[in-house]
């Protein structure tokens, strides 16, 4: 069974948000599908999501008021399929973090996005709410892509 993790800086605006939409696409689906996520950081663990990232997944339907922040860890990379990075950094660290026995296949989340591909997901943490719709657009489109890759 495909098995998803998101990963950005916090675990605490982008990756919850993908978590949320990739969750929500595979209920609607009726798919069989592992979604988590986590941050390289861990400044924010244990912590819910930021309220503007609660309320932007809220206005389109999807609650992700239960999830808790967490740490990446390098078990991670053998419990996962794939793991999903919001950004360049994040998938740098990712690499150098992955232990030699990790079998997860690493992208960019925007990679699962037609003509997005090599782009990041910007980080709304320091701008407005406006920037957290932008960010629910990408993470939406690419839990489309995504949940139609599982189904295969
Ligand atoms: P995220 O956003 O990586 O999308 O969860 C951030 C949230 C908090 C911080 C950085 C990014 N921070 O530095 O506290």
């Amino acid at each position: 069974m495909p098995s998803i993790l998101f990963v950005c800086l916090g675990n605490i605006c982008r990756s919850p948000m993908a978590e949320g939409a990739l969750r929500a696409e595979a209920a609607r689906l009726k798919l069989d599908l592992i979604v988590d996520s986590a941050g390289t950081g861990n400044w924010h663990a244990g912590e819910p999501p930021d309220e503007r990232a609660q309320r932007t997944a809220r206005r389109n339907g999807v609650d992700i008021s239960g999830l808790r922040a967490r740490q990446v860890t390098k078990a991670d990379f053998r419990r996962f399929t794939h793991i999903v990075a919001l950004d360049h950094e994040n998938l740098a660290n990712l690499r150098k973090l992955a232990p030699a026995d990790g079998a997860a296949e690493l992208s960019l989340l925007l990679d699962h996005v037609p003509g997005r591909e090599g782009q990041a997901v910007t980080d709304p943490w320091f701008g407005d709410e406006a920037g957290f719709d932008v960010t629910w657009s990408e993470v939406t489109a690419a839990a489309r892509s995504l949940a139609a890759m599982a189904r295969r």
